[in-house]
């Protein structure tokens, strides 16, 4: 193959990253390209045109680039985003191409996962309010589970600003944990909803009964993308095989790869490009 065909990975920002590498644990034969839309993030507090727009724009640029197959990293992206890109705009803009979101993908594995079913969602305003996770799991587990959600807002903003186990940071996050287990006492297990929260992990543990498990959408991610590849063949054979990533941001490249390295743990080299 003469064309590099790596798979997009899109998310607002630093918070993709989280689900790049579970995928690239899975699935390391393949080239990634890394979007971060940092210069506009975050997304959780935009209206649903505004997401859809920013989205839109950064699906075609990773088309251009050359990914067949992109991966909307992104919670808010998912709920505000994903069907009309997969119904409206797909079909004009590239028929062949496809785009795949994380929260139905997190929604299918939840009954398995509970125990007594009962199911605390954290996510962004956008992705609570569009009420995404709670219609998805209704359809899937028809109204077999108890579902509760609680909006963060500060929790992308701490990431995004490495805030991360600082006492402001904190005293956030053990607040919207106590909300939600106050609103249902009973969850046993907590979706981590947005792509930046499992960078959060040890901190929301600190503030958790240890009978309540969390659950980071990576490796369910990282699982259904590798059994969709299995089940479209057209899809696997054009995606290239080189192993390779690269990352790209809407920020200077600067900022981008200091905490892109301090979440993967290795050096990161970004470059900045406009959508
Ligand atoms: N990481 C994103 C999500 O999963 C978006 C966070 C944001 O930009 O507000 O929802």
């Amino acid at each position: 193959m003469n064309r590099s065909h790596p798979i997009g990975i899109f998310d607002s920002g630093y918070g993709g990253l989280t689900i790049l590498k579970d995928i690239r644990k899975q699935l390391p034969q393949y080239d990634y390209l890394y979007l971060g839309d940092n210069a506009r993030t975050p997304y959780g507090t935009r209206s649903f045109d505004v997401v859809y727009e920013f989205t839109l724009q950064a699906v075609k640029k990773l088309f251009e680039m050359g990914c067949q197959l992109v991966i909307l990293a992104c919670n808010t992206a998912s709920a505000k985003a994903l069907r009309t890109i997969q119904q409206t705009d797909l079909p004009k803009i590239a028929p062949n191409k496809r785009v795949l979101g994380v929260i139905r993908p997190s929604a299918e594995e939840v009954d398995r996962l509970t125990r007594n079913k009962h199911v605390g969602i954290l996510g962004t305003k956008g992705t609570v309010s569009s009420m995404s996770y709670v219609l998805e799991l209704e359809k899937l587990h028809n109204g077999t589970l108890t579902v509760s959600q609680e909006t963060c807002p500060m929790w992308v903003p701490i990431v995004e600003n490495n805030e991360i186990g600082t006492p402001g940071a904190n005293y956030f996050i053990q607040k919207n944990i106590n909300n939600i287990l106050s609103a249902d006492p009973l969850i046993d297990t907590l979706i981590l909803g947005c792509t930046h929260y499992p960078m959060l992990t040890q901190s929301i543990k600190m503030f958790l009964p240890a009978t309540v498990q969390i659950i980071e959408q990576g490796p369910i991610v990282a699982q259904k993308l590798a059994d969709y590849l299995n089940r479209h063949p057209e899809m696997e054979s054009v995606c290239s095989t080189g192993g390779s990533v690269q990352y790209f941001t809407t920020e200077t490249s600067n900022n981008f790869n200091n905490m892109a390295s301090l979440f993967l743990n290795e050096p990161i080299e970004a470059k900045t490009i406009r959508l």
